[in-house]
């Protein structure tokens, strides 16, 4: 039997990729999104690498009656939760909209849940961890106050599943990703920020094509080898796949508990610099960069013990930050620059 996985927020950057893999793993996907932070862009991608069009619903997670017919409209068995806003500066300026769109659609969607018993995959962040005081960081480790009504957000939506788990019965997965990067090998699929952009790699690719200037590194005063902040930066194809292993062992009847959670990271620290010459190496392209003061908010350094993961998923990061790096190039260029 072909089991059916809605994917929200499935035109978005992650969402897209996901759909992708879990396609091709064999799911049928549905796609659903309210295109309030992207346009048809990655689902007319999707559409070309799989050779096929999955169903796609345009609607606000939100909406509680859009999202009951959803579920009445189709015999969903996981649902992978990926609507929400992610940008964490705005979420400090304007917590209502942060609060209300990513609060209330997870509880629509855990609603949902309930009534067809359908099993919950949550998009989590590293940003739960906050600044950690060893590293790297597993499953286990404390979760700190959260530093930004977005990174509250994300607690507070794994405490909702953690919570409907244990009473509704409900199998519930939470996946804290450290930070996404890259494109689709087939750079049909990728990053694409509206406006400026927040995150490193989609402003240094912007850099390189020459819609920005300059990128700024916030920060070379860090206690850190270099000065520059330290993430664990995991290639957006080996972050899907991980959904894939999540979906299939909640499918499969495989989960040791009702509500399990994993880092999904790479184990291995590069600072902001590190990745900036790496790009420009691989590429072969010289960046224009300088060194700015620090960024409100940034941690110094996190990073995961993706161990459980690798252990309990059966799921590792394979691809090398230089392979990342190139597709995320690639990618760019086709956008920007119309480079096939
Ligand atoms: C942030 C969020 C994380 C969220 C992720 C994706 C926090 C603490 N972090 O991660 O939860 O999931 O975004 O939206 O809430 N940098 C520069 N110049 C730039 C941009 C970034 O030097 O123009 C540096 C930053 O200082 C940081 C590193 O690059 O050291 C990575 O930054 P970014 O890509 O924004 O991700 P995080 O802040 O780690």
């Amino acid at each position: 039997m072909i089991k059916t996985v809605l994917v929200s927020g499935g035109a978005g950057f992650i969402g897209s990729h996901v759909t992708v893999e879990l396609s091709q793993a064999g799911y049928e996907v549905v796609v659903a999104d309210n295109m309030s932070n992207c346009d048809d862009t990655n689902y007319k991608g999707v559409c070309a690498i799989l050779g096929k069009e999955p169903p796609f619903i345009n609607m606000d997670f939100c909406d509680s009656s859009a999202v009951a017919k959803l579920f009445a409209d189709y015999k969903i068995d996981a649902v992978i939760h990926f609507a929400a806003f992610k940008a964490v500066g705005e979420s400090v300026a304007e917590p209502l909209k942060y609060y209300r769109n990513n609060l209330l659609s997870f509880l629509n969607v855990l609603e949902a849940a309930r009534q067809s018993g359908a099993a919950v995959l949550f998009s989590s962040s590293a940003t739960v961890y906050g600044e950690p005081e060893e590293l790297p960081v597993t499953e286990a480790s404390p979760r700190l106050p959260a530093t930004s009504p977005y990174g509250n957000t994300k607690q507070i939506c794994e405490d909702f599943l953690r919570d409907c788990c244990s009473a509704y019965g409900l199998r519930g997965t939470a996946l804290r990703y450290f930070n996404p990067i890259g494109a689709h090998p087939s750079a049909l699929i990728g990053e694409l920020p509206r406006g400026v952009p927040n995150n490193l790699v989609p402003y240094i690719t912007q850099t390189a094509a020459g819609k920005r200037e300059r990128l700024s590194i916030f920060g070379n005063d860090y206690p850190t080898p270099d000065g520059t902040c330290l993430r664990d930066y995991i290639d957006i194809t080996d972050l899907a796949k991980a959904h894939v292993c999540a979906v299939r062992r909640m499918l499969d009847g495989k989960m040791e508990s009702g509500y399990e959670v994993f880092n999904i990271g790479t184990g291995r620290p590069v600072s902001v610099l590190e990745l900036v010459n790496a790009f420009e190496k691989v590429n072969g392209i010289r960046l224009n960069y300088c060194f700015a003061p620090r960024r409100a908010g940034d941690v110094t350094a996190v990073w995961a013990d993706p161990s459980l993961a690798n252990e309990k998923l059966g799921w590792k990061a394979v691809r090398s930050v230089e392979e990342t790096l190139a597709a995320a190039w690639a990618w760019e260029k086709r956008i920007s620059l119309h480079e096939e």
